[in-house]
C-alpha cells in the first residue's frame, strides 16, 4: 500500500466532515425521527442517513476502491487497503434537541489500523484532527492532554447506551467511579468526550458498550495528543467491552478504578 498517503486521507476526511457538518447545520431543528435501532429511544433522523450518504459519496468520488463501515448501514469491502469508519452524527439525541454537542466522525483505516481521524462539531465550528505520528490539532492548533496526576482531582466523562438493561449495569459502575474522581460529565457524544480528553477539557473517560464508529476517529486524536485510549481489557471492542481514555499520567490508576468497578482484574494489561 505504498501509494497511500496519510496526509491525503486526512485532507479528504476533513473536507468531507466540513461538508457534512454544513448539512447538519442547515437541517438543524427541522429533522424528523424516522427509525429506531437498539431501543425505542435509540433514534435515527433523516439527517443521520443524509450525512452518511453524503460522506460515502464524496469519498467514493475521490477513492472508488475504498471500503466503508458506517453506523447507518454503510458496509463495503475495501479493494485498496483503505476502509473508512463513519459516524455521520455522534450525539444524535443532542442534535434532535438542538444541543451543541454533536459531531461528524470520519476515520481512515489502512489494513485495519486507523491512520487518520477527524471529529467535527459544526455547532461550535470545532474540528479535531489527527494523523499517525503527526500530532493532533483543534482548528489547526496543536492540542495536548492535561497534566493532572491525581485521580481524585480528575474530571471524568462517561456515557450510556440506549438499552435499559445495559444502563442498569452502567449505573452500578458509575456509582463506584463517582466517589473517586473530581466530578462526572455526560455530554452525549462519545467522540467529543474523547476529543475533550485530547485537549484537556476532561482528564479521563470511560464508557461500556460503545461501537467502533463512536471511537475510531477520536481515539487517534487522544493518542496523538499524548493520551491513551483503548479497551479496558486490551482485547477487541465488543458490546460488553468498556472503552477507556486518559491523559496517560492517570492511566494505570484510572484503569484499576474502572476495572474494579466493572468486576475485571484491576491489574494492568500489558
Ligand atoms: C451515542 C453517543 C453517546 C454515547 C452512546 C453512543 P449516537 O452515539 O456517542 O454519547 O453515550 O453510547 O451510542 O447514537 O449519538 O451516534
Ligand atoms: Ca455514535
Ligand atoms: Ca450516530
Amino acid at each position: 500500500m505504498t501509494d497511500i498517503h496519510v496526509e491525503e486521507l486526512g485532507a479528504l476526511a476533513e473536507a468531507t466532515a466540513l461538508e457534512a457538518g454544513t448539512l447538519l447545520m442547515e437541517r438543524l431543528g427541522g429533522q424528523r425521527e424516522i427509525d429506531t435501532k437498539t431501543s425505542p429511544v435509540d433514534v435515527v433522523t433523516e439527517v443521520d442517513r443524509a450525512s452518511e450518504a453524503l460522506i460515502v459519496a464524496r469519498i467514493l468520488e475521490a477513492r472508488p476502491d475504498d471500503g466503508f463501515l458506517g453506523e447507518e448501514g454503510a458496509d463495503r469491502p475495501s479493494h485498496s487497503g483503505v476502509r473508512w469508519v463513519i459516524d455521520p452524527i455522534d450525539g444524535t439525541v443532542n442534535y434532535l434537541y438542538r444541543r451543541p454537542d454533536f459531531a461528524v466522525c470520519i476515520a481512515a483505516e489502512v489494513d485495519g489500523v486507523v491512520v487518520a481521524g477527524v471529529v467535527y462539531n459544526p455547532f461550535l465550528d470545532e474540528l479535531f484532527a489527527a494523523a499517525d505520528g503527526r500530532g493532533a490539532a483543534l482548528n489547526g492548533i496543536p492540542i495536548h492532554v492535561s497534566t493532572e496526576a491525581r485521580l481524585a482531582h480528575a474530571l471524568c466523562g462517561t456515557g450510556f447506551d440506549y438499552r435499559a438493561e445495559s444502563r442498569r449495569v452502567q449505573a452500578a459502575i458509575l456509582a463506584r467511579v463517582v466517589p473517586e474522581v473530581r466530578d462526572i460529565r455526560r455530554a452525549g457524544s462519545a467522540a467529543l468526550d474523547l476529543c475533550a480528553v485530547a485537549c484537556g477539557r476532561l482528564d479521563v473517560y470511560y464508557e461500556r458498550g460503545v461501537h467502533l464508529w463512536d471511537v475510531a476517529a477520536a481515539a487517534i486524536v487522544v493518542r496523538e495528543a499524548g493520551g491513551r485510549a483503548g479497551t479496558l481489557d486490551g482485547g477487541p471492542l465488543t458490546m460488553d467491552s468498556t472503552w477507556i481514555a486518559s491523559n496517560g499520567t492517570l492511566h494505570l490508576d484510572f484503569r484499576a478504578l474502572v476495572a474494579g468497578a466493572t468486576g475485571l482484574d484491576p491489574r494492568p494489561v500489558c
